[in-house]
């Protein structure tokens, strides 16, 4: 991979990138057409990274569909598929780890102790394996594409991290790898997420800013769904994930729930547009 990466490179050729952890669906592969539609080669990697899963959660189950997935990234146009041995990405005597301070404690950092740890150590290592010009992360996991934004700025890495847009089911449920963990019923509660999101989006139509009421009408929502135990519903600001009191910047509200066993995340990202106070919506 860094022979070919480099090849390109020395080509002048524009590396699109793509890193993933495999079980694709719709959200994965509208990276990969947007990668296609700005690079070529478009680079895309399957792996399930030990690192950044917790003791007591999901890396030994998590779903594994690598014929599957090689079709559909195929069919997107992806021209390089990468899929390391976790012996080679982290053999024995592996000491080196990044840390992005500050933005990885909070939110899904506090639930999730090292996750970020884990994703930041070996998305530089998968960019520093595919030197792309470009990498493409969705807003699903907003917390995780600011830690890699970050990430890149610091370090002074050549690549340009593109963020995009959520894809959804008709029915509102964000796409996840883990939605294949949902039995009928929790898949039919599990829209609650996107229905809470909703709610606070009809509030900030009608013009509240106040987070704290936001807050309350988003935890109301979630409530009323008895499969679903929130683990965090927060608004912050969406440049340093740290609470906020109104909605006057870019702000992201976040969702954490389990329905049943199954660990959902979701957000809805609300931009100021001009200096009428209106708002952007991105759900
Ligand atoms: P994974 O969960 O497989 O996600 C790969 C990429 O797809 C991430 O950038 C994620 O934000 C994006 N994505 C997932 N669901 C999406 C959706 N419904 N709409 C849009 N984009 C979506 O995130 C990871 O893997 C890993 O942490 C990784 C970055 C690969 C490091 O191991």
């Amino acid at each position: 991979m860094k022979e070919s990466a480099r090849q390109a490179r020395a080509e002048s050729r524009i590396i699109g990138f793509v890193p993933t952890m495999g079980a694709l669906h719709a959200g994965h592969t509208a990276l990969a057409q947007r990668a296609k539609q700005q690079c070529a080669p478009v680079v895309a990697s399957i792996f399930v990274n030990p690192k950044q899963f917790g003791p007591n959660e999901d890396f030994t189950k998590y779903p594994r569909t690598l014929e599957a997935d090689c079709e559909k990234f195929s069919a997107a146009g992806v021209d390089a598929l990468f899929l390391p041995a976790a012996a080679e990405i982290y053999p024995s005597g592996f000491r080196t780890y990044v840390t992005v301070e500050g933005l990885s404690d909070r939110l899904e950092g506090r639930s999730r102790p090292g996750h970020f740890r884990g994703v930041a150590t070996v998305v530089l290592k998968l960019l520093e394996i595919v030197q792309p010009n470009f990498a493409y992360f969705g807003r699903k996991d907003a917390q995780q594409v600011r830690i890699i934004s970050q990430m890149a700025r610091d370090l002074n890495l050549d690549t340009e991290i593109v963020v995009s847009p959520i894809v959804r089911e008709p029915d509102g449920l964000a796409l996840s790898s883990r939605n294949a963990y949902l039995n009928p019923d929790e898949r039919r509660a599990a829209i609650v997420l996107h229905r809470a999101l909703e709610a606070a989006r009809a509030e900030l139509t009608a013009g509240v800013r106040d987070s704290l009421h936001l807050q309350s009408i988003i935890r109301r929502a979630l409530q009323a769904e008895p499969l679903a135990a929130v683990d965090y519903a927060e608004i912050v600001d969406a440049d340093a994930f740290e609470p906020v009191t109104r909605i006057a910047r870019p702000c992201y509200a976040l969702l954490a729930v389990f329905i049943g066993k199954t660990r959902l995340i979701d957000n809805l990202y609300i931009e100021p547009v001009g200096d009428s106070g209106e708002l952007a919506y991105h759900l």
